[in-house]
């Protein structure tokens, strides 16, 4: 038995973490902060997020008529090529991309306040996928508190 886990009685996730083997966030995938967090995204923000994030940071692409255009295809294919590099969407809470959540949840409340996302040009062609204030309220009430259960619970839970 290790003696620090013995000693404080903590899991072998906990002395890892202790050690620095392993970030607080990573200890979180599976834990009931995420889960709920998820449960949340699933009912009251995937919805927005489908509408207006998907069509770039997602697998599930819906593709605009002049995506048929050759020189379009390929800035449409870079584009999105780029943003789940970022930040993907596909598979829910936590999400893909190279950040980790908290990261994540924090760039996502920038690019919205800040208006850089969903980019202008996309929004020129696609007004329908702007978000309305009512629908970034409810984004940032989800990124407010999940940020408080990431960072309250973090590696206790
Ligand atoms: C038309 C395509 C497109 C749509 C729609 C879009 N994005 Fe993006 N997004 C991008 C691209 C491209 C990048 C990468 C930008 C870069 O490399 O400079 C990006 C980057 C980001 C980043 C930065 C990630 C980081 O690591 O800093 C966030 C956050 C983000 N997008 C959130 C969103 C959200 C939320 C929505 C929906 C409300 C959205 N995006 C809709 C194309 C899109």
């Amino acid at each position: 038995m290790d003696i620090l886990a013995h000693a404080v009685r903590l899991s072998p996730h906990m002395v890892a973490a202790s050690r620095g083997e392993l970030n607080p966030i990573e200890i979180n995938q599976n834990n009931t902060s995420t889960i709920s967090i998820n449960q949340t995204y699933l009912k009251l923000i995937k919805p927005i997020f489908k509408k207006s994030c998907f069509d770039c940071h997602s697998n599930n692409v819906q593709y605009p008529w002049y995506y048929k255009i050759p020189i379009i295809t390929d800035i449409i294919d870079s584009d999105i090529r780029k943003a789940k590099s970022h930040l993907d969407f596909s598979f829910d809470f936590p999400f893909k991309g190279h950040g980790n959540s908290v990261n994540d949840l924090n760039s996502i409340m920038d690019t919205i306040k800040n208006k850089t996302m969903p980019p202008n040009d996309y929004l020129f062609m696609h007004r329908d996928k702007k978000l309305r204030l009512k629908d970034k309220k409810i984004i940032y009430n989800w990124i407010n508190n999940s940020l408080k259960l990431l960072t309250h619970n973090g590696a206790a839970n």
